[in-house]
């Protein structure tokens, strides 16, 4: 059913227009050097790009653009390319995930302000891929996800190394075991091509969740930066994006419940970040899809993981796209998944990676003799968190499940970083690390720093895990057992402000409780001397911000964006 009608393209009531304002529309575009008949009914496709030489992980993105375009040209489309803010994972302060929400208004209004009838959304570092898909939602044209892919292996002395490992070359350093020679020569060789983290971190999970979805064409998850074939996707992402408009493909006919429960059991399958809730929640919520905190653990704790990659295994990126990719997970996974919901090539999920083949079974096992039985995040509930915390099982320790602490209290990341290494420091490893305001008013905007690093003298042990709580978030690219995204947050005066040090804390993930061994009352008497603590910004994004963002069980997103007011605009520019 073909619905390229020329009067039904939204661009055309921009390039369709006579007189004075048609004028208008046309003649400035010309100055690029475009012949009339461009604007005579094909379909404009705008290609969103977080190219950024700040964002490392998307510099290599013009060069993507471009094979799109040759793309979107060769199936009868008119491709332009456009800028939206990019977020730099490692670069931006005090977290790009503040600005996660900003960067979606951003494409939002891009959008929703341009003569566009399609989108092609080009992403790869963590935050770009939620922004980009948040933005589009609340527009709903036809939309398709591009990744800008992982990088290729590192390598350093002969072993091969990604992102996870800058938290063993920290530990390492701490304890002498690198110098600081060896630590600058493991700088340039981790990061030794285009693309973004090569392991399963948050930039992978949210390239196979875009897969999952079925916002992508088959295949995007894996393909590095830096092998042709991700142009050769890219190049195929631009014919197919005309084909979606033409069909009147919009992201609401693809976006059901169903396919973000088929993605929730896809990332557990893949063992994938925890911010993949936090984006996921929010995408849904952008959607105005159901979906809650535990339909995370109700859908994703009881499904296998299949794929053996950092951090919670062994093997790279590379060696995933190399072993057949996210498309052997999805055919492992069928019976779990919903295969009504189409995907942007029209087909379902299911009916798409039918045919995928595994190359290698030491990187992605089969349902049957899984990794681990059990992968997936777990949602845990008590007086610390009655909105929920959440716990990646795959990255934990199993025998720190079931565990009873006494609580060891940082009142901020800078008292942690300030006491962490003290040699007096009442600390051993059965204590239960406490971080307090880094949840996304408190910091403000949630950074990764859950995982707090263990204090030298208990790594001088040899002990490489502690159970961590706290109300912030943890890298993609990290492991341990952290209780994270703990909700509501302290900065709102939760009784996970009130803990200290010397409290006991109950920890039961088979029983889903997290829980402050402090009477009621004891607990009122503390919350009664209670006070925020002071922050410094009042005015600007920052302030409006602090405002506006919803608690973390709910995505983080600004209040006032979540929903969508789709693609019209009923005013004139001029
Ligand atoms: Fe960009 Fe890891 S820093 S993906
Ligand atoms: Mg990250």
């Amino acid at each position: 059913m073909s619905n390229n009608n020329k009067k039904d393209l939204r661009s055309r009531d921009w390039f369709g227009k006579t007189g004075k304002d048609g004028f208008i529309y046309r003649s400035w575009m010309k100055n690029q050097g475009f012949p009339s008949d461009e604007f005579e009914g094909k379909p404009v496709i705008g290609i969103c790009n977080t190219w950024s030489e700040l964002t490392p992980c998307n510099a290599h993105m013009r060069e993507l653009a471009e094979s799109v375009k040759r793309g979107v040209w060769e199936a009868g489309g008119f491709p332009l390319e456009f800028p939206v803010m990019s977020l730099g994972e490692t670069i931006i302060r005090p977290t790009a995930m503040l600005y996660r929400n900003l960067a979606s208004m951003d494409v939002e209004e891009s959008i929703r302000a341009n003569p566009l009838d399609g989108v092609v959304l080009l992403c790869g570092c963590d935050k770009t891929t939620p922004s980009l898909v948040m933005g589009a939602c609340s527009v709903d044209i036809p939309t398709i996800v591009v990744s800008g892919g992982p990088m290729l292996t590192g390598y350093f002395k002969g072993k091969k190394i990604g992102t996870t490992d800058v938290w063993r070359f920290a530990e390492d350093h701490k304890t002498g075991k690198i110098s600081d020679e060896e630590l600058l020569e493991a700088e340039g060789a981790m990061c030794r091509s285009q693309g973004h983290c090569a392991v399963m971190g948050t930039a992978s999970t949210m390239a196979s969740m875009v897969e999952s979805l079925g916002l992508s064409l088959p295949g995007n998850a894996a393909i590095p930066a830096a092998d042709s074939r991700r142009k050769v996707l890219s190049h195929e992402s631009g014919r197919q994006i005309v084909e979606m408009v033409n069909d009147d493909l919009k992201m609401s006919k693809i976006l059901k419940r169903e396919a973000f429960l088929n993605a929730i059991k896809i990332n557990a399958a893949v063992g994938g970040s925890t911010n993949f809730i936090i984006h996921l929640m929010a995408i849904a919520r952008r959607m105005e899809v159901d979906l809650e905190l535990d339909d995370f653990d109700e859908h994703g704790s009881n499904i296998p993981l299949l794929v053996n990659l950092m951090p919670s295994g062994d093997h790279f990126m590379e060696d995933f796209y190399y072993a057949g990719g996210l498309p052997v997970v999805i055919k492992e996974m069928s019976k779990h998944l919903n295969s009504d919901v189409i995907t942007a090539n029209g087909n379902s999920l299911v009916e798409n990676n039918k045919n995928a083949e595994c190359y290698n079974r030491d990187v992605i096992a089969t349902l049957d003799e899984p990794f681990q039985e059990k992968s997936g995040t777990t949602v845990v509930r008590g007086n610390l968190c009655p909105d929920g915390a959440v716990i990646k099982t795959s990255a934990a320790s199993p025998e720190l499940m079931q565990h009873k602490g006494r609580a060891v209290v940082f009142e901020g990341i800078e008292d942690y970083k300030a006491r962490i290494d003290d040699p007096e420091l009442d600390i051993d490893e059965s204590c239960i690390m406490v971080l307090k305001y880094v949840g996304p008013k408190g910091y403000p905007g949630m950074p990764e720093v859950g995982n707090m690093g263990l204090p030298k003298k208990i790594l001088e042990k040899g002990v490489k895990d502690m159970v961590r709580i706290s109300d912030g978030r943890m890298s993609g690219t990290a492991y341990g057992t952290a209780f994270l995204h703990a909700s509501p947050e302290s900065y709102t005066g939760s009784v996970l402000a009130l803990v200290e040090t010397g409290d006991m804390i109950e920890v039961d993930v088979n029983n889903r409780r997290l829980h402050l061994d402090v009477s009621d009352e004891e607990l009122e008497r503390r919350k009664e001397n209670w006070n925020p603590p002071p922050h410094e910004f009042d005015r600007g994004y920052v302030n409006l911000y602090i405002e506006h963002v919803e608690q973390a069980h709910l995505g983080a997103d600004l209040d006032f964006l979540v929903g969508k007011s789709g693609s019209e605009v009923k005013r004139e520019s001029h």
